[in-house]
């Protein structure tokens, strides 16, 4: 009798992740290479997000502008080579949506064709067009409104958003526009709890938070903080899961001294000749 192939872990899509709104939260995270991709994957992540935060804690720029497509896309693509059931949702970085709609467009498409399930944009209202445009040609977009760095770090910095009742009523009119707009889900960065709690009421698609409080209908974080590898800023919001930078020094420093010792690589580490043929090689040697 033939064996039955390996059944293949269904992909979350966007339908499941929509469903998940008030019965289960949902968990996402940064991943910009195949192993990590992989491992994420394999712990039950709903979603991964391509994060343009690349630009600093892959790349080393002090902020995300700088990334262009290119480098999102070939980290989308290891993504993607990775992960099996997780959601592939495709930052897309400053530059490839502002100037124009069919830009916006095309750029969304070249994010599907490298693995991405869906995009995410930094913006409100006055992107909802732009996001129309995107999610008519069929790549289903994420929205992210609250601290959007891409601008923020132009412009007033990272600070909370929401503190007052003019912005907390502006950011609502937002994440109205991208629902109209056709978002399956909105980020909300650096948003006071009260105020993502009422966006998550207000709209019926899931609300993903990153320093806006427990309400909101999931969460996110990049993963590079989660494991403490990134040690250039710590936000209030982030929790360490795991302090990997210190084990990761203490590993390389060991490596340094084995081999400077001489104690690396050892015997289980080396390949060898046939005996045979290490006997005609030494031979030749001899002739020589
Ligand atoms: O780029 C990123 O990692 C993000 C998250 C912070 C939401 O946009």
């Amino acid at each position: 009798m033939q064996e039955a192939a390996p059944k293949r872990a269904k992909k979350v899509s966007v339908i499941d992740l929509a469903a998940m709104k008030g019965k289960q939260k949902v968990s996402i995270l940064t991943a910009y290479d195949y192993s990590t991709a992989r491992i994420c994957d394999k712990a039950g992540i709903d979603a991964l997000l391509v994060g343009d935060s690349a630009a600093m804690v892959v790349l080393g720029y002090p902020s995300t502008t700088p990334v262009n497509m290119q480098e999102m896309l070939l980290f989308c693509g290891a993504v993607s080579r990775g992960a099996k059931r997780a959601m592939i949702i495709g930052d897309m970085p400053f530059g490839s949506y502002q100037p124009s709609t069919n830009l916006a467009v095309e750029n969304a498409v070249q994010f599907i064709k490298a693995g991405a399930d869906a995009v995410k944009l930094e913006g409100g209202a006055e992107i909802a067009d732009k996001i129309k445009a995107i999610v008519d040609s069929g790549v289903p977009v994420m929205g992210h409104i609250g601290l959007k760095p891409q601008t923020s770090s132009l412009w007033e910095g990272y600070r909370l958003q929401g503190r007052t009742t003019e912005s907390a009523q502006h950011l609502i009119q937002d994440a109205q526009a991208l629902e109209k707009a056709g978002v399956f889900s909105i980020v909300l960065e650096m948003v006071a709890t009260e105020v993502a709690k009422a966006i998550t009421k207000e709209i019926s698609v899931p609300t993903i938070g990153i320093g806006s409080g427990y309400d909101c209908d999931g969460q996110v974080l990049v993963l590079h903080d989660l494991l403490g590898i990134y040690e250039d800023i710590k936000p209030k919001f982030v929790r360490r899961y795991a302090e990997l930078a210190q084990p990761i020094l203490e590993a390389v420093t060991k490596y340094i001294e084995d081999v400077k010792a001489g104690k690396f690589p050892a015997e289980d580490n080396t390949f060898h000749m046939h005996s045979e043929e290490l006997e005609r090689f030494l031979s030749k040697g001899e002739e020589r």
